[in-house]
């Protein structure tokens, strides 16, 4: 059945988000719909409303969501009434040469269709009737999203909701960047360039992987304090010195082995690479402007053997990394109550992209009835 949902949409990119009645259709072939109990905020949301993130308005945001499968579409096995599920902006259809080669985070099929489902079409439309796009193929920002199976993960129903929900995008991401695209040896430095949810996530990652040495590096003081209680063993605000990436050489007495951008700036990129010790590799997880550029000197690659890698999604591979992120919450060893600061309602939902961008937040979440 078509059911009217609530939803969290960018109508213009520069204008404010507006909070929207709309249809989403029943599942087709391969789909399921979900009750959607929780949405995190994440900055690639605001980047979406912004045009820094260039999927085409009228766009349901919202990509980091946990819920309850309530319809099935034809030909659904992996999914039942009543199961609790986490979205996935990877669509990982399994048969292209990247998954084959287990890495679905570059899923061939998944990039043709980044703002509507896999099939190239929509299940979303607006009261006069017309076609809405979705974030990363999930548009889960509201009360209802039906969303392709390749896009959801089933998860332990005793998990709580909201705190699942951001396994889905910041946990994964941070915890991912650090686990699977670096692989952090016990022992290692590192420093975390931008802790916001991503970031502080990328800290926690460092924390439970044993590096010796976790440096945040941020604007913001109060985000700096919440590094902490992450495992930040040092921090640097930026506004507090000349060249963050000497500060960070100094702290670590020449340099890091692995540092994390997680800001989404070609110059925040180059302090990440700048800061790193000799055989030092800096991972880039922040989503910048498609025309922003970084610089680095380039003999430093060979001479000091430096690496400079990407992380989407933190290269994990959904369907067996969301499972083993909520694993390590259960076992004690990954904070995620304490990511959440603050929930909202749908309508107070304009309210938490402002929020975001005051920093007031650790991750705002919207819950839902
Ligand atoms: N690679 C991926 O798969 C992926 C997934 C999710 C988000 N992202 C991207 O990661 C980035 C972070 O997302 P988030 O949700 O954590 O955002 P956030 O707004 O929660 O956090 C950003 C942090 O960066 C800090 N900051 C801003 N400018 C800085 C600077 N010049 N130097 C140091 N710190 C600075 C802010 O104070 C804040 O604490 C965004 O670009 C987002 O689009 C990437
Ligand atoms: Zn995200
Ligand atoms: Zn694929």
């Amino acid at each position: 059945m078509t059911r009217e949902s609530k939803a969290v949409v960018c109508r213009e990119w520069g204008k404010p988000i507006t909070v929207e009645t709309i249809q989403v259709a029943a599942p087709r072939k391969n789909e399921i719909t979900i009750k959607v109990a929780a949405c995190g905020v994440c900055h690639s949301d605001l980047s979406a409303t912004t045009g820094k993130i260039q999927y085409p308005p009228p766009l349901v945001l919202g990509h980091e969501a946990s819920g309850i499968v309530i319809e099935v579409g034809e030909g659904v096995t992996a999914f039942k009434e009543g199961d609790h599920v986490v979205s996935s902006f990877i669509s990982m259809c399994g048969k292209c040469r990247q998954c084959v080669r287990g890495r679905p985070v570059l899923c061939e099929n998944a990039r043709k269709a980044m703002f509507t489902l896999p099939d190239g079409t929509v299940r979303t439309q607006d009261k006069d009737g017309n076609d809405l796009n979705v974030f990363g193929a999930c548009g889960v920002m509201a009360e209802y999203a039906t969303l392709h199976v390749d896009n959801a993960v089933k998860i332990d129903p005793a998990t709580p909701l909201p705190q699942a929900a951001l396994v889905s995008c910041a946990v994964v991401t941070g915890v991912g960047a650090v686990f699977n695209t670096a692989k952090v040896e016990p022992g290692s430095r590192t420093a975390v360039f931008g802790v916001g949810g991503v970031g502080l996530n990328a800290i926690q990652g460092c924390h439970t992987a044993g590096a010796e040495m976790i440096v945040a590096v941020d604007t913001s003081d109060s985000k700096l304090q919440m590094a902490k209680e992450f495992g930040a063993t040092h921090t640097v605000n930026i506004n507090d010195v000349e060249d963050a990436a000497k500060a960070v050489k100094k702290l670590t007495e020449g340099g890091v082995d692995y540092a994390f951008e997680c800001v989404g700036a070609g110059a925040v990129v180059a302090q990440a690479y700048k800061c790193l010790a000799r055989g030092g590799t800096t991972v880039v997880v922040g989503v910048a402007d498609p025309k922003d550029k970084t610089q680095f000197g380039t003999l430093s690659m060979p001479a000091d053997e430096r690496t400079i890698k990407g992380s989407w999604l933190g290269s994990a591979r959904p369907q067996y990394d969301f499972p083993r992120i909520l694993g390590l919450y259960n076992m004690g060893k990954l904070k995620l109550d304490e990511l959440i600061t603050k929930t909202y309602s749908i309508d107070e939902a304009p309210q938490a992209f402002d929020d975001m961008v005051a920093g007031k937040n650790a991750r705002g979440v919207i819950v839902f009835e």
